[in-house]
């Protein structure tokens, strides 16, 4: 793992860091994101958060660490082709089984058992899932002997029984806890309304996020911003930077 030296570094810091293979990025956050750390990828659609997720993992693999995305989306072809138009070639990665790209069917009741088990798997060094946002709005299946022994289906705004907090927080916490308990370090999107001034969709990732980085855009200025706005562990400015997607993918300018 490569150490970036910076200003904002505090040179006997115990605290290990993951490179983002986002130039600039790590500048600002004391050389990358904390290892084992949780950040919240907040933004509208087309502000680059997916791009900014590979460009992490694809700098995984050069670290020779193994990988997992978890995407939502059904068009992970059409992902791998921008992603190669940005100059990442995953192929020859996905052959040797250095990264998995799976596709998560939100209508499948056992959506949680596949993305727990294959976090849980302790394989992983990196992880990003590719939104939480229909995770977190979906229906809730959960097993509960308390209350029958069948799966139930609850709506994602009632409470469960039994439990103080209602069900959207249970989904929520089932999988930042997935990602804490795996140790590997993760980024999680989440889908903003264009102008929204919320860190998150859902209004809770980011208080369950060890970190949050907000990518906003300008349509009319064509001016791209991303914001660190908490990171654990780490002194780094909440000034928005001004960001470029180009064909070498997303960089600080
Ligand atoms: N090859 C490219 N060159 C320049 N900009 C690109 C390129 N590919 C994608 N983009 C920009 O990135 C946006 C998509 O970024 P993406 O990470 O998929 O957004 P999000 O996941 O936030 O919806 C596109 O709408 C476009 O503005
Ligand atoms: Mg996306």
């Amino acid at each position: 793992m490569t150490l970036i030296q910076t200003e904002h570094q505090n040179p006997a810091s115990k605290i290990k860091r993951e490179p983002s293979g986002i130039p600039g990025l790590d500048e600002i956050i004391s050389g990358g994101f904390p290892k084992g750390s949780i950040t919240l990828i907040s933004g509208p659609p087309g502000s680059g958060k997916s791009i900014l997720c590979t460009q992490y993992l694809y700098q995984g693999i050069k670290e020779g660490q193994k990988c997992l995305f978890l995407t939502l989306d059904k068009k992970v072809e059409g992902l791998l082709s921008q992603t190669e138009e940005l100059g990442m070639d995953f192929q020859p990665a996905i052959d040797k089984g250095q990264i998995k790209f799976l596709f998560l069917n939100i209508n499948k009741k056992l959506i949680y058992e596949t993305m727990t088990n294959e976090i849980l798997s302790g394989e992983y060094d990196r992880i990003v899932l590719d939104s939480i946002t229909p995770i977190s709005e979906m229906p809730i299946y959960i097993k509960n002997p308390e209350i029958t022994d069948n799966i139930n289906i609850i709506n994602p705004d009632e409470f469960a029984t039994g439990q103080d907090f209602p069900i959207k927080r249970l989904h929520l916490h089932y999988i930042m806890n997935a990602l804490e308990t795996s140790n590997c370090t993760s980024l999680v999107t989440s889908e903003l309304p264009p102008s929204s001034n919320n860190l998150s969709r859902d209004g809770l990732s980011e208080f369950l996020a060890d970190a949050v980085i907000i990518l906003t855009y300008d349509s009319t200025m064509d001016r791209r911003k991303l914001t660190v706005m908490k990171m654990r562990s780490t002194k780094h400015t909440l000034k928005p930077q001004d960001i470029q997607i180009g064909y070498q993918g997303l960089k600080l300018v």
